[in-house]
């Protein structure tokens, strides 16, 4: 049974896309999982870091897409959804320079008109809360189809809070928060922690044992800093963060770009590969459950 890790905040540019795909070739190349990357960013992202621009053009001509895969399950038209899935994607080879068992539903620009279409789709005289819930349900019911034949289902969240994005919320065994160590990422991550822990408000979160919470906080572009280690303490007072911090590097910068010619991890990540490691590190005792 996969386990399900969404990586999320509703805030944008902190880092979710890129954590995305170094957790993917790290479990997909060091662990030896099945992955998957569900794109549920219309900005694609993900995608285009996996596939290449012209990869992309060429899944979205195939419909296969999330996009796709969402209207057509609704339409009760999926029998086989490992159709809409692209094999063998990423541009990093293991060290018998194979490609790991990594694989994509790709992202597609139409997502958000989809989602409304769909909200449409069961808005029979039913009131809004009702249809909202029922449309994450039926999301989360299609996302649950891959459970089977993958190790490990990463989902890559559009910041602000889409239905898909809520439904990725709702499902994960695990919601990595990756922030920045700046005031504004604070807030935001009170708010997508009580949304992930349904809890009314700070204080009502607080009964919730740090050890029991269903996501954890990641510090993404630390500098170091008197003023950002004081926050990431503030963060991690209310939180729980991860051990791994991880700095601004051009190894992590570098990687949002696709090569066209496949490279070992080393080569793909460079002085970030030690980052990565120990993120991996701390992710994968989880898969356990
Ligand atoms: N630790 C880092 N060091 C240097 N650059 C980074 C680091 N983390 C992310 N970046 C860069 O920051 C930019 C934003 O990252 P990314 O797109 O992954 O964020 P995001 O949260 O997915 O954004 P969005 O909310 O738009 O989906 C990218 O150009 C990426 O290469
Ligand atoms: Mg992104």
């Amino acid at each position: 049974m996969a386990y399900f890790l969404a990586v999320a905040n509703r805030k944008g540019g902190v880092g979710k896309s890129t954590i995305t795909v170094m957790l993917a070739h790290a479990l997909s190349i060091w662990g030896g999982k099945r992955v998957l990357i569900i794109d549920l960013d219309s900005q694609c992202n993900a995608s285009m870091i996996m596939m290449g621009g012209e990869g992309w053009v060429t899944a979205r001509a195939a419909r296969r897409t999330v996009a796709d895969y969402f209207s057509d399950s609704f339409s009760g038209k999926v029998s086989r959804p490992l159709n809409y899935v692209l094999d063998r994607v990423g541009d990093v080879h293991d060290n018998s320079g194979r490609q790991p068992p990594l694989s994509i539903l790709p992202g597609s620009l139409l997502l958000d008109d989809v989602q409304g279409e769909l909200f449409l789709m069961q808005a029979d005289n039913r009131v809004a809360s009702d249809i909202s819930v029922g449309l994450r349900e039926r999301l989360i019911d299609s996302m649950r189809r891959f459970e089977h034949d993958f190790d490990v289902v990463i989902l890559d969240c559009a910041p602000g809070l889409s239905f898909a994005a809520l439904a990725g919320l709702k499902m994960a065994d695990k919601v990595v928060v990756p922030f920045r160590a700046d005031y504004v990422s604070l807030l935001a991550v009170d708010r997508v922690a009580l949304i992930i822990e349904e809890r009314r408000d700070l204080d009502d979160l607080a009964d919730v044992p740090l050890s029991r919470r269903r996501y954890a906080c990641l510090a993404n572009f630390v500098r170091d800093n008197g003023r950002e280690r004081l926050l990431i303490e503030e963060i991690g007072l209310a939180h729980p963060v991860f051990a791994t911090e991880l700095p601004q590097r051009d190894g992590i910068a570098n990687s949002f770009d696709w090569l066209a010619q496949s490279c070992s991890m080393d080569e793909k990540y460079g002085n970030a590969v030690g980052d990565l490691r120990s993120l991996y590190d701390e992710i994968l005792p989880l898969l356990k459950r």
